[in-house]
């Protein structure tokens, strides 16, 4: 029994690490070929035409949306899974003070070098964020789908001040019967149990649905996995197996598992804005602690 809780949280610190460096690849790759600077889906507005070379506007107008709903009076914030910094630099320039949470070592150097040593990055989960300070805000942009909900509001309500914010903006999981290949996102149905559990301490201030202005993303991210990220993966292949055959041999075959998943992932045919509009929900909540 011991050895299964051990092996399970070993899986579980695994599937952190892996996810990590997934973000951090993408931050990588979304900075240098499409001049990206934020890790989130972006918000679409009816009179953008839905191309790669627009996103960066539409990860704009999101982080606009975002400080829009910071509430009058508030002056410090804590930006818990802070990305590459980009937002916090935006709280910085328009006068907030802020600190962040970053677990990813890499993440954080960035965050570091964008914002400078004023604000304390928190190189942690924030499941694990030990401080005595206190916040008017903790914003989750994109960042609450990664942490067990009840441990968020649990340490949320523990560092706000009286009358302070919690500002979530995240995919959530719908209802809606069937497979789906789109993973990530709490289920909205137990989000809303934890902050029932929670009424006493916090009540709900705003619900915004933006779920149809993010879903264009997905059509993006499958397009870019199709046209580039195949091909590419294609040559690479072709490469390695003209200097090394039996080496590719051995490495495709353990990786088969793997790269199976993914082409039923991204070429499977349900990774689209429609169904993202079916199975999640992307919505802004800003719960006040009473
Ligand atoms: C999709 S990115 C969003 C980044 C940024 N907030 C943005 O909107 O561009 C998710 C972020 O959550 C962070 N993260 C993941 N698990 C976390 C945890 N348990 N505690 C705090 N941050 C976490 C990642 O390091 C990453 O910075």
């Amino acid at each position: 029994m011991e050895g299964g809780i051990r092996m399970s949280k070993k899986r579980k610190k695994n599937k952190s690490l892996s996810r990590e460096i997934g973000l951090e690849i993408g931050a990588i790759c979304g900075k240098h070929f499409l001049k990206l600077e934020h890790l989130h889906y972006g918000y679409w507005t009816e009179d953008m035409d839905v191309e790669i070379f627009n996103l960066h506007i539409a990860q704009e107008k999101y982080v606009d949306l975002l400080i829009s709903h910071i509430p009058e009076g508030a002056k410090i914030i804590l930006d818990v899974g802070c990305g590459m910094g980009q937002i916090s630099r935006k709280l910085l320039d328009r006068g907030y003070k802020v600190d962040c949470v970053s677990p990813s070592a890499y993440l954080a150097e960035c965050t570091r070098n964008l914002l400078g040593d004023e604000p304390t990055i928190f190189e942690c989960f924030y499941e694990q964020l030990e401080t005595d300070k206190r916040y008017d805000v903790v914003l989750f942009s994109e960042s609450f789908q990664y942490i067990p909900p009840k441990d968020a509001v649990a340490k949320t309500l523990s560092i706000l001040n009286p009358g302070g914010h919690m500002l979530i903006c995240d995919i959530f999981q719908t209802e809606a019967q069937g497979r789906s290949s789109l993973s990530g996102g709490h289920k909205l149905k137990n989000f809303n149990a934890v902050m029932k559990d929670a009424e006493d301490a916090m009540e709900l201030a705003t619900d915004v649905d933006i779920t149809e202005n993010t879903a264009p993303t997905i059509d993006i991210e499958c397009d870019l996995f199709r046209n580039v990220g195949l091909p590419v993966m294609g040559l690479v292949e072709k490469l390695m197996h003209s200097r090394h055959p039996w080496l590719t041999k051995l490495i495709m075959w353990k990786a088969q598992k793997k790269i199976d998943r993914m082409h039923k992932k991204y070429l499977g045919g349900d990774r689209t804005g429609e169904n993202f509009k079916k199975f999640k929900s992307y919505r802004l909540f800003l719960y006040r602690k009473k």
